[in-house]
């Protein structure tokens, strides 16, 4: 495919769904051949690798599917010690990732000065890429955490649909409500890369809110846009069948791995030079195969688990998460094999959104 028709290359909501509708075997192949040129074309083929430090388990918000939800009373809480993040931040520079990702709940107990001095001494010691994934936060929290050094954050709004995400995200009581599309506004104008993502098949989404999903992280001009698969768990309200809103079963969009692969591969075609993880939800619902499949139908990162062993298994967002008993080291060893398996290279150096006109 040249780059003339690349340009050409150009999705309406109705076409969107179409494709995420689409089952005939070859059509499907000819989207992932899109998906993969468009990569290829605007990325290229190094898979930047960003260590993951899951660095509080806490969390403030009781979100209908995740099961770090503060209602959640079974699963034991912890907190990293600042030396500890620092010791895996120091793994990520030997391991030569470009960039350690920083992801808690929504934890009140992480305060906005402790959290800058822990950027500041990653960014002093390691001079890595630094990204927050640590939920809504204040602007004035957002400024500090940049001027100390921090360089992207990762937000996904979940869901375009605004009845959906009121019904599955209770405010919390207390503190203003604000979108996380106005949250991803003035991340962007503090000079942060900002991130976003969904959900595929959440109990309510329909293919055409899919759609529109894909649709507003064009809109947004996102540098990074991470898509996984709903996982049901048990201890949460989506997870017991409670928090349903009545839709027509045939416009469900599933939580299978065929319509994750399918998101991808459009939101590639949508934001061809975003970076876009195979995620660690995919690689959960197909151990075998998901993270290289991912990576083949549109996708270029990956983030391998630096998080120490003895915390994993209480990061669990949902059950059966990859990698909670591998330990840093196997999960690079097993990463960098899975790469190379499918004839890509390993990115080198921090790996930030390149865009069209930096060239
Ligand atoms: N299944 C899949 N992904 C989930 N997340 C939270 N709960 C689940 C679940 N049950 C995702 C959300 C969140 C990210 C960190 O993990 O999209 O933003
Ligand atoms: Fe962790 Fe494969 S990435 S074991």
């Amino acid at each position: 495919m040249t780059n003339e028709t690349l340009e050409k290359y150009d999705l309406d909501h109705a076409s969107i769904v179409a494709w995420l509708r689409e089952e005939d075997p070859a059509r499907l192949a000819e989207l992932w051949a899109r998906a993969d040129a468009v990569r290829k074309a605007h990325v290229g083929d190094a898979v930047h690798l960003r260590g993951l430090i899951e660095i509080s388990n806490h969390c403030a918000r009781e979100c209908g599917y995740c099961g770090l939800r503060a209602g959640n009373r079974d699963l034991e809480r912890y907190r990293m010690p600042e030396d500890e993040i620092i010791a895996c931040a120091h793994d990520a520079k030997t391991y030569q990732y470009g960039t350690v990702v920083l992801q808690s709940g929504e934890d009140y107990g992480i305060t906005a000065e402790w959290m800058a001095s822990v950027i500041r001494r990653i960014k002093t010691e390691t001079g890595l890429a630094v990204t927050l994934s640590l939920g809504e936060r204040t602007d004035e929290e957002l400024a500090l955490w940049r001027e100390a050094g921090a360089n992207r954050y990762l937000l996904r709004f979940e869901t375009s649909d605004p009845d959906l995400y009121r019904l599955i995200h209770p405010p919390l009581k207390g503190r203003p409500e604000r979108s996380r599309i106005e949250m991803l506004r003035a991340l962007q104008s503090l000079g942060y890369e900002a991130g976003s993502g969904v959900m595929v098949g959440i109990p309510g989404q329909t293919y055409e809110t899919l759609a529109r999903d894909i649709e507003t992280f064009r809109g947004l001009d996102l540098d990074m846009i991470g898509i996984g698969p709903y996982i049901s768990h048990p201890a949460t309200p989506l997870g017991e069948g409670a928090w349903r809103r009545p839709i027509d079963e045939h416009d469900q969009a599933p939580n299978t791995e065929l319509m994750t692969y399918k998101a991808v591969a459009l939101t590639r075609l949508a934001c061809p030079e975003a970076n876009i993880p195979s995620t660690t939800a995919l690689a959960t619902i197909n151990t075998a195969q998901g993270r290289e499949l991912g990576l083949m139908r549109g996708a270029n990162i990956v983030m391998p688990n630096l998080t120490p062993v003895k915390y994993r298994a209480l990061y669990e967002i949902y059950p059966a998460k990859a990698c909670i008993n591998e330990t840093s080291g196997e999960c690079r060893t097993c990463l960098t094999a899975r790469i190379r398996s499918i004839g890509r290279e390993i990115g080198q150096g921090p790996g930030e959104r390149k865009r069209r006109s930096d060239a």
